[in-house]
């Protein structure tokens, strides 16, 4: 099966999950097209994925680019975040009994997703960002059942109390759609860098360390009630093509020739935050 009619199968079986980002109508597939009462249609691209946002132009970000996604998908595979995957599956099967569907906001090209659900048996996976050429590479994992989105998380196109698990690896949340889209007793998987997070590479630029952890997590408190924190920090050797894509995957070297940088280890550095919304 092609990936496009991969996705249509998967929008068939879930179109009850789904909203129109204009109406907030339910979708429904029509032809190869999502379509809503009103007439508001999305086209399912050949690659795979779909753009549900109602926003007339897509940010054209100089930071988010295809290279970072790329370099970080190859960085995640390699298996530096793995640790931090087995600290949230142990998360998720603590708070939640039996968890059927996930979704990860500004989930990039979503291999943190595709390899926290290689462990869950989940139903309902999706993956939402702004990002074209991020959903474009995400959209690969369509043959793991993954849902791709152009989407907002301003303007999550799923219906309410639809939702166990949401996923927000350093990415920016809305606290209302967040709330609005969960179930009863679901939960927010937030993950926030720490002082210590890269900082070999903040070194070599000359940066300040991080510093904006407690106010954050303050931010959190003020509509969250916060389950449980867990901090997770580890320094491992790397070699050169790892290192080449570690200083690319992060908007930290944007603007910097990244060639000059020599990382000989990286510090993992994450604190993972399970939310409840108040
Ligand atoms: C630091 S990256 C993290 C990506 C991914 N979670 C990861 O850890 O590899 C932040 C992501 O949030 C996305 N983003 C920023 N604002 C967004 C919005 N309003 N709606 C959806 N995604 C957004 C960006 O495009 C980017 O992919």
């Amino acid at each position: 099966m092609s990936k496009k009619e991969l996705i249509i199968e998967l929008l068939k079986k879930y179109s009850d999950n789904f909203i129109c980002p204009h109406c907030k109508k339910n979708l429904k597939i029509v032809d190869t097209s999502f379509t809503c009462e009103n007439n508001h249609c999305f086209d399912i691209n050949k690659k795979g994925y779909l753009c549900l946002t109602s926003l007339s132009s897509l940010p054209n970000s100089t930071i988010y680019t295809k290279e970072l996604f790329v370099s970080r998908r190859s960085v995640i595979n390699n298996g530096i975040y793995n640790s931090i995957h087995v600290e949230i599956i142990d998360l998720i099967r603590k708070y939640i009994s039996i968890p059927t569907s996930i979704l990860d906001i500004g989930s990039g090209e979503s291999s943190h997703l595709n390899k926290i659900c290689e462990k869950l048996s989940l139903e309902f996976k999706c993956a939402i960002d702004l990002a074209k050429d991020a959903i474009e590479l995400s959209s690969d994992y369509v043959y793991n059942d993954i849902i791709s989105l152009v989407a907002d998380v301003e303007n999550i196109p799923l219906v309410d109390n639809s939702i166990d698990v949401i996923l927000d690896f350093l990415s920016p949340g809305s606290k209302k759609e967040c709330k609005r889209i969960l179930k009863e007793n679901g939960i927010i998987i937030k993950v926030l860098p720490t002082a210590n997070y890269l900082k070999e590479i903040r070194r070599e630029l000359g940066h300040k360390e991080y510093d904006n952890e407690k106010l954050v997590e303050d931010n959190l408190k003020k509509n969250n009630t916060i389950l449980e924190t867990k901090k997770l920090e580890y320094t491992m050797p790397i070699n050169k093509e790892l290192s080449n894509d570690i200083v690319k995957m992060t908007p930290l070297t944007h603007n910097f020739e990244t060639s000059k940088l020599n990382i000989k280890e990286i510090t993992i550095s994450l604190k993972i935050l399970v939310l409840r919304p108040l």
